[in-house]
């Protein structure tokens, strides 16, 4: 018998889903997903040794993620030698945490005993109404909050499968509560039980905050005793810092609903009001959240800045006839005070304002 009918594809065998508890007493499967890659988890072949009909079923509990996988399979290949099939269970602790390995009766009866009142950690910033006919809500905490921390934990398994080049979160950082964590959840009525709702998670972001010691933006005049250094009152959260997006993700069976650039909208609204906000940028943004951004800051710049609508092409600059960037036909003082009071980043901003100069042109 050849390797290869032993060999599975672990994109194939890797099936995700959320559930909730079953009124029967069993499990209820409410949607299942497919992973974008994996890769990070099973090597660059993505091929799985050492079973017939292999299926890795990675559950989570829909509203506090708890997770579970169940590894099943026809047949396993015996050992010849080194040759041994592949230890799905010792790769996936890696990126999972212990509970994720229970018994399928564990997992059942932790979520049963899971409180009917149950909501999201943290504070509820928005609501959002989705075609008129889904309700979802914007939940904020920090790292800091153990409830928070918790979900987070179980849900970075998501990264390696959706985020390309993306890296977990270090939970085991002394200063948790610079990591800020919006997550998206959609409020389901529960049938036949006015004003009884069941909370689906739908995606999150998280955001850390970086306190340069030279901020762009003029500090208080006369530093106050609480930002001296060593003072027993100085809180690092009072000074300047810059907001960086570090995950974000939408989980499949919500995307392409514009779930993402709300929850995107959320993010940048809530830290353009931020006092100690002075930028807002993001950690390795790829094709698909660029694209996202684009659309979203623009919306933002235009609906809210009336000085970004009066941002025009300079007529009196003599244009060069090659290698000119947008920056270089417009007032630079006039788009730089438009940017730092909008909080983008300069190659973000100036990437925009030359959408918006274009879309002006044609
Ligand atoms: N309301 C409704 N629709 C809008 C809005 C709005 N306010 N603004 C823009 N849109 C439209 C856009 O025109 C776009 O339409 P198009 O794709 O047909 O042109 C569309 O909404 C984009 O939104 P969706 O496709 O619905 O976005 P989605 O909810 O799927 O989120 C995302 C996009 C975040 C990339 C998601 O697919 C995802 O999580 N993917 C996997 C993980 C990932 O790649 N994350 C980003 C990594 S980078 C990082 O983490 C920093």
């Amino acid at each position: 018998m050849s390797d290869s009918d032993w060999t599975t594809s672990s994109n194939d065998a890797l099936v995700l889903s959320l559930v909730s508890p079953s009124p029967t007493g069993g499990l209820k499967t409410i949607t299942t997903f497919r992973p974008q890659f994996t890769y990070p988890i099973f090597g660059d072949e993505e091929q799985i040794f050492g079973y017939k009909d292999l299926r890795i079923q990675l559950r989570f509990h829909a509203s506090d993620m708890r997770p579970n996988v169940q590894v099943t399979f026809k047949d396993q290949f015996q050992a010849i030698g080194e040759t041994e099939p592949t230890d799905i269970d010792g790769i996936m602790k890696e990126f999972l945490p212990e509970v994720a390995f229970q018994k399928v009766k564990s997992f059942t009866a932790a979520i049963q005993n899971v409180p009917e009142d149950w909501t999201p950690p943290g504070e509820l910033v928005s609501t959002l109404n989705i075609s008129g006919s889904s309700t979802f809500g914007v939940w904020k905490g920090t790292l800091a909050d153990p409830v928070v921390k918790q979900i987070v934990n179980r849900i970075q398994i998501l990264v390696p499968l959706y985020i390309e080049g993306g890296t977990a979160l270090d939970l085991e950082d002394p200063d948790l509560d610079r990591w800020t964590v919006f997550f998206l959840y959609e409020k389901r009525p529960i049938p036949g039980e006015p004003n009884n709702y069941t909370y689906l998670f739908a995606g999150y972001c998280t955001v850390y905050a970086f306190y340069p010691f030279r901020a762009p933006v003029t500090p208080p005049a006369s530093p106050s005793p609480e930002f001296e250094l060593g003072s027993s009152d100085f809180s690092l959260s009072q000074l300047p810092c810059r907001s960086r997006i570090s995950q974000f993700l939408i989980i499949r069976p919500f995307q392409n609903k514009g779930l993402g650039p709300r929850l995107y909208a959320e993010v940048f609204k809530f830290y353009y009001a931020h006092p100690q906000t002075f930028e807002v940028t993001v950690e390795d943004p790829n094709e698909a959240f660029d694209d996202m951004r684009d659309i979203a800051d623009l919306h933002f710049l235009r609906e809210n800045l009336p000085e970004f609508n009066a941002l025009h092409i300079d007529t009196s600059i003599v244009i060069p006839k090659t290698g000119f960037a947008p920056k270089d036909i417009v007032d630079r003082a006039a788009c730089e005070a438009v940017r730092q009071k909008a909080k983008i980043a300069p190659r973000q901003f100036y990437r925009v304002l030359e959408m918006h100069l274009m879309s002006k042109l044609a």
